[in-house]
């Protein structure tokens, strides 16, 4: 169901999660996509005459309050976009939260504090999250929207369980990342080329799995590139490893040319002495890495190489940085496939919050990209083909 479906919302009291979960610099938001993602379903929502309770999280507090992972700088930021002011709660569910709760008019905008302050909201414990949802409903909310599409993939109070007490809907932005990643799943145009980079391969293993299956070619950057090129066979000097992860890449390369898929890594890469951004960058190739060196970029035949690759691809889904972009000396890697990706004729995605900052911080715009997901974890669960607690809960209700 879509917010249209719930009804007449005029003078109602809708309680939304969203994802606001934004990399900070201090109390200085360095990237706010997330938060303008959410605009667009806050917007109808006010427009529709609701007034409106938002339920987010920041960081991993470990159900402590901790004022680092306070949501002060995203209600902030989420009031300037909307043209009103957002009231921030001292609390999750204590008095503050409901004494703002119970004044809300038609047309305003409070938040709860970070929902992770609540040790229940994560809690494996099924009756102790059911106890704290009955107090996120219980703040007087006639229905529930669920908007935070980075977060669809953790079964949590303010995600999952809420959802069962209050009539629900998807908002615009879960709406259109499920559209979106649907496509990459059900209606490729091909060639298909994932881009997968970031630092630990087993934080993509399964994707992996069901990749080979759907994608027609692999493109391996960032710090997993040295498990696979371990794998292969090569030293890979100082780089980060995962020795127990060796193995399996080993079966991926195996399985790959048994499905008559391309699994593509870099021929050449930059090292450096040490992970600095002053440290003397040199390239080198990928089968002949210095024993006292660390990889942190692709190299500049790669980077081609790759772009390329995705450049004449009709399909493409990144996930993950090509090398330590936030150093301008490893930035190249990256930069290039962003580069192509914007060229793709077809559908291109980049998903996860780290690739999505990055090509930002690259200079990229958001429309350059045919879309950029606000979800990492949960983007790469949905490729996997996982079902997803707050969506299906959605669907069950
Ligand atoms: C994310 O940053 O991917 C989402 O906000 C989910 O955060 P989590 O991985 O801490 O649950």
């Amino acid at each position: 169901k879509s917010i249209a479906d719930l009804g007449d919302l005029s003078g109602k009291k809708v309680l939304i999660r969203c994802d606001l979960n934004v990399p900070l610099d201090g109390e200085t938001i360095t990237d706010d996509g997330r938060i303008r993602a959410s605009v667009p379903t806050l917007k109808a929502l006010l427009d529709a005459g609701a007034g409106v309770i938002v339920m987010a999280h920041l960081g991993r507090p470990k159900g402590q309050v901790n004022p680092k992972f306070s949501l002060a700088p995203a209600a902030a930021r989420l009031g300037e976009l909307l043209g009103v002011e957002v009231k921030l709660a001292d609390d999750v569910v204590g008095d503050s939260a409901q004494q703002l709760a119970s004044a809300l008019q038609a047309g305003e905008v409070m938040m709860l504090q970070n929902v992770r302050y609540e040790p229940a909201e994560e809690s494996k414990d099924e009756a102790e999250r059911a106890e704290l949802a009955k107090k996120y409903a219980g703040l007087g909310a006639d229905v529930f929207v669920s908007d935070g599409f980075g977060v669809v993939h953790r079964k949590q109070a303010s995600v999952y369980d809420v959802a069962k007490l209050l009539p629900n809907a998807a908002g615009l932005l879960v709406e259109k990342e499920v559209q979106v990643l649907k496509q990459l799943t059900t209606e490729t145009k091909n060639p298909y080329v994932v881009v997968l980079g970031g630092s630990k391969v087993s934080d993509k293993l399964k994707v992996i799995d069901n990749l080979l299956k759907t994608a027609d070619t692999l493109v391996i950057g960032g710090g997993m590139l040295f498990t696979f090129l371990k794998a292969n066979g090569h030293e890979v000097g100082t780089s980060l490893l995962e020795e127990d992860q060796v193995e399996t890449c080993r079966n991926y390369l195996a399985e790959a040319e048994k499905l008559g898929k391309e699994i593509i890594l870099p021929t050449d890469v930059v090292v450096a002495p040490e992970f600095k951004a002053d440290a003397p960058p040199t390239v080198c190739a990928a089968d002949e890495m210095p024993s006292d060196q660390m990889g942190l970029d692709i190299g500049p035949e790669s980077a081609t190489a790759f772009a390329n690759v995705i450049r004449t691809a009709h399909t493409v889904f990144w996930n993950g940085p090509m090398g330590v972009f936030e150093m301008a000396a490893f930035a190249n890697g990256t930069r290039e496939v962003a580069e192509a990706l914007t060229k793709v004729d077809g559908l291109s995605v980049v998903g996860g919050g780290d690739s999505a900052s990055a090509v930002r911080a690259l200079g990229f715009a958001d429309d350059d990209f045919g879309h950029i997901s606000t979800g990492g974890g949960a983007s790469l669960e949905y490729l996997e083909g996982k079902e997803l607690p707050g969506l299906a809960v959605l669907d069950a209700n």
